[in-house]
């Protein structure tokens, strides 16, 4: 067996895999408890997709607004598969959450009145989201955790969680040190999302699934992968790949409008909230509009918004940087993969399960999002589930939490570029049955294919061999722990498409137009003993961990 060579060492009583919102709140809360928490990341401090969060916190106004308000518009948007347990506590928890980061030291944009100010987003029925920098919410709400001081590991990758009879007892990471372990009874996964399965998204180059990897190899079942968020306004440019900057949702909310290039309304008579609608019928009424049109991009007229350079500076720059004044011209935007609403099956605390393995934020399938997100409610959960998370793993003081075998080293791995055409071309906004079973046969062509598929996992960075004071460039190692993660991820994502034979939220499927009752609930997926993911059967979910099975939706 290939196994790695360890040249590293530590311990903790939780390492936390991710420094976005929900790994460094997980970790605050952790450490204020007196647990000792190592965070590892794999990229630097802002290399997140907290940092470019544009639109805001969605969060219960103190006046005109409920818990019982913005559970129902989550609960329509998640069409049928939240959970509304999940939805009522994290909703209920958001006050809470945004009173610690302001405690912490981050502020929020004040109306005229000098009151916290409010904006609308798809799907809410009331101005409800709080904002900060104008469209600039992530960047602060990253510049106040980092600015907590919590001991983060940078540059460092996690490529194994192992575990033993008693659940987790570490984790395999690579740095410039070559490859070490953390020993540690718990570790609590906050990597992010999974934009980089597709050609063109709003995540930066690290969402790359590495989490629901990382779960699914240590035995932890996944849930409701199908379902990706593609955002409605991505800025458009010919040719434009990889990172793309994102028109937020709020400048729809402060009264752009979506026309194509005949000038027509692109949403009217599609949902009696227009261009307000939900995430996935304003994305699918572009792209049929696209179809009918044949051609690849629509466009925003946000030209009557007053002042758009101050309460949108972050766009106005992206804008600027293409030659596009949003005062004087049409923004070009199309739907571009932004949110995976599916992801590491957990209980409201991040339980998932597996013993001692915690999952939050964008990774985590909490039960909020259901089908399709509701704007703005992911910095919500992973504030609120964040902290949950990191005061649960206290659960686990006492275990052994230490790395014993390391196991099997070998992880197939397709082509990036290749994998996300494939995926662009047959699992976008709209699939169908033929589609989804060629991008399966597709990737399994790939992986035997010897330029594109199994190479062997490196086992050390040799360059360390003779001087263990040293340092090197892991960039390629971690390269490739991305592309095994991606086509994992992949090979899971396609199954539950596959047996989701439904239009449901963000899943789309042009051969199954309707919803169906029987198909209310989620899918799960876990590996099998051969190493491939595959369906978990009905009322077989549950394998210890919080010992409940995957909720069925009321
Ligand atoms: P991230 O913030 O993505 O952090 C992931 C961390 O994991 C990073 O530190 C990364 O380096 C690390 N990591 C990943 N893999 C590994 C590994 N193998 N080893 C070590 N470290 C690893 N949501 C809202 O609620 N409101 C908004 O206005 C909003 N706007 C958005 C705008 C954009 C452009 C984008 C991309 C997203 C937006 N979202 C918004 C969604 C929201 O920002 C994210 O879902 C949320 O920030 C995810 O936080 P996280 O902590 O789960 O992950
Ligand atoms: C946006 O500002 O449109 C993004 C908000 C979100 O993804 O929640």
């Amino acid at each position: 067996m290939n196994a790695p060579v360890i040249r590293w060492e530590a311990e903790a009583d939780l390492v936390v895999i991710g420094g976005g919102v929900a790994g460094l709140t997980a970790a605050r809360t952790a450490s204020l408890r007196g647990l000792r928490v190592l965070t590892l990341s794999k990229g630097g401090p802002s290399d997140t997709s907290t940092q470019y969060a544009q639109g805001g916190i969605a969060v219960v106004a103190p006046h005109g607004d409920s818990v019982e308000s913005h559970v129902e518009d989550t609960v329509v948007a998640g069409v049928g598969l939240c959970d509304p347990e999940s939805v009522r506590s994290i909703v209920e928890g958001g006050r809470g959450a945004v009173a610690a980061l302001t405690d912490l030291g981050a502020v929020f944009d004040l109306g005229r009145d000098g009151e916290v100010s409010r904006t609308r987003e798809g799907g809410h029925s009331t101005r409800r989201i709080i904002h900060a920098g104008g469209d600039a919410t992530g960047a602060e709400v990253q510049r106040a955790l980092n600015a907590a001081g919590l001991p983060v590991l940078f540059g460092a990758a996690a490529v194994r969680i192992v575990t033993g009879p008693r659940g987790v007892q570490g984790v395999v990471a690579v740095s410039d040190k070559g490859f070490g372990v953390v020993h540690a009874p718990a570790v609590l996964l906050a990597t992010g999302g999974l934009g980089q399965l597709y050609a063109c998204s709003t995540n930066p180059s690290g969402a790359t699934a590495d989490g629901i990897a990382l779960a699914l190899r240590a035995g932890a079942t996944v849930a409701d992968l199908e379902f990706v968020q593609f955002h409605p306004t991505v800025l458009f440019t010919p040719g434009g790949l990889g990172r793309r900057p994102l028109i937020s949702e709020a400048v729809r909310g402060e009264g752009a409008k979506l026309v194509d290039s005949q000038g027509d309304s692109v949403t009217e008579g599609v949902h009696p909230r227009g261009d307000l609608a939900p995430r996935d019928v304003v994305s699918r009424a572009i792209a049929a509009r696209l179809r009918a049109l044949g051609t690849d991009h629509i466009f925003l007229d946000a030209r009557a918004i007053d002042g758009f350079p101050q309460r949108f500076p972050t766009i106005t720059a992206s804008c600027r940087a293409v030659g596009i004044d949003p005062r004087a011209d049409l923004i070009p935007v199309a739907p571009a993969a932004h949110y995976q609403c599916g992801g590491i099956l957990t209980d409201p605390h991040g339980r998932t399960t597996v013993p001692g393995l915690y999952a939050a934020g964008e990774v985590a399938r909490t039960g909020l999002h259901g089908a399709n997100r509701l704007a703005s409610n992911s910095l919500l959960e992973g504030l609120v589930v964040g902290e949950r998370a990191g005061a649960a793993a206290a659960e686990r003081l006492g275990e052994p939490g230490r790395v014993g075998e390391i196991g099997d080293w070998e992880f197939p791995r397709a082509d990036r570029k290749l994998l996300q055409e494939l995926m662009t071309e047959h699992a976008g906004v709209v699939r169908d049955g033929d589609g989804l079973r060629a991008a399966v046969l597709r990737l399994l062509h790939l992986l035997n294919d010897r330029n594109g598929g199994v190479r062997a996992m490196p086992a050390d960075l040799p360059e360390l061999a003779d001087d263990p004071e040293r340092t090197c460039d892991v960039g390629r190692v971690v390269d490739d722990i991305e592309d095994a993660a991606l086509t994992l991820t992949a090979r899971a994502m396609l199954l539950a498409a596959g047996a989701r034979t439904e239009s449901r939220g963000c899943h789309t499927r042009s051969d199954h137009p309707d919803t169906r009752d029987d198909l209310r609930r989620s899918i799960p997926v876990r590996l099998g003993p051969d190493g491939r993911p595959q369906l978990v059967a009905a009322g077989a979910e549950h394998t210890g961990g919080w010992g409940a099975s995957v909720p069925r939706a009321s």
